[in-house]
């Protein structure tokens, strides 16, 4: 089986980084100079997959204009002889055939993703968190890919967390397999020193089309009133085969605002025109 198609749930509401969020969405943030979406969706292409369907709530209009074609703007630069600004704008333009699906009320990433349904029909698909990024030398996407061709089965990609942040995620515990992990179980959040393993889920999955069978099946978690994607992947791994691919790349989330510092620091350091100045900012502190 190909996976050929990628869905991003970019419909949530964004409370922990209010007001900023208020009216622009939290994937539409800029780390350095590219909003967060818009790395996501260059792995999703990177990793060889054009078809993608971005899951879009009120108040996300500026996603959309973000990768629509800006017929004025484009001719102003023209005139003005600003050519390179052009060529990156026509790049974002150009990345994929991008997909639009309303989610009328943030109910939940379960909800999110059975939006998808349809457009997925019956084949895998991959899924992406509009709010992680996974920095590294290859695509996230693309190594699980790889996984997910040599089985045929729901891959949940996972990063290894240190011990004091083990309460913050979602844990998982596996059965180590040619370098992959069998998923026995996904515990919500435990206690340190409690926790299976120190394998966090993180944004990134690819999922056979039954998924839809278990989110159909997931009952309003009542602490969160949503409709949690990781219920319904809990009660899939029960019953099917489920691997665990730890990602080479290191992981950012952007969704809260000292992570979102921590990335765009990071995404900066790594930049030509911006590494050495910054060092030197950041020396200048004295922390
Ligand atoms: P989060 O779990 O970070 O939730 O969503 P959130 O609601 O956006 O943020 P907070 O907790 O209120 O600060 C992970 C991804 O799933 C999307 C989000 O847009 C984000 O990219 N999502 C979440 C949806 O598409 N719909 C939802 O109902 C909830």
């Amino acid at each position: 089986m190909r996976v050929r198609k990628a869905v991003i749930p970019a419909a949530g509401l964004g409370t922990r980084f209010l007001p900023a969020t208020k009216a622009l969405p939290k994937e539409m943030i800029p780390i350095v100079d590219k909003p967060a979406i818009q790395y996501i969706i260059e792995e999703i292409v990177d990793s060889g997959i054009e078809d993608i369907l971005v899951i879009t709530g009120r108040g996300k209009r500026a996603i959309v204009e973000h990768f629509d074609k800006s017929v004025e703007l484009n001719v102003n630069l023209r005139n003005k002889g600003q050519d390179e600004v052009l060529r990156t704008l026509e790049k974002i333009e150009q990345l994929a055939d991008i997909h639009y699906v309303q989610q009328k009320e943030s109910l939940g990433t379960g909800h999110a993703v059975l939006k998808a349904a349809s457009h997925i029909g019956d084949e895998p698909f991959a899924v992406l968190f509009g709010d992680d990024l996974i920095q590294g030398p290859e695509p996230g996407l693309k190594e699980m890919i790889r996984t997910f061709e040599k089985y045929n089965s729901t891959v949940l990609g996972v990063s290894r967390v240190t011990e004091n942040k083990v309460s913050d995620y979602g844990i998982i515990k596996g059965k180590p397999i040619n370098g992959e992990f069998l998923v026995e179980d996904l515990v919500e959040k435990p206690s340190i020193g409690n926790a299976p393993s120190d394998m966090a889920l993180i944004g990134r999955m690819i999922f056979t089309a039954d998924i839809f069978d278990y989110l159909r099946k997931t009952k309003i978690n009542e602490e969160r009133k949503e409709i949690l994607l990781t219920d319904a992947i809990l009660a899939m791994a029960k019953e099917k085969v489920v691997y665990a691919h730890v990602l080479k790349g290191k992981w950012h989330t952007v969704g809260d605002k000292l992570s979102f510092i921590k990335t765009t620091i990071e995404y900066a350091l790594v930049q030509k025109d911006l590494r050495k100045g910054l060092k030197e900012y950041l020396k200048e502190l004295k922390l």
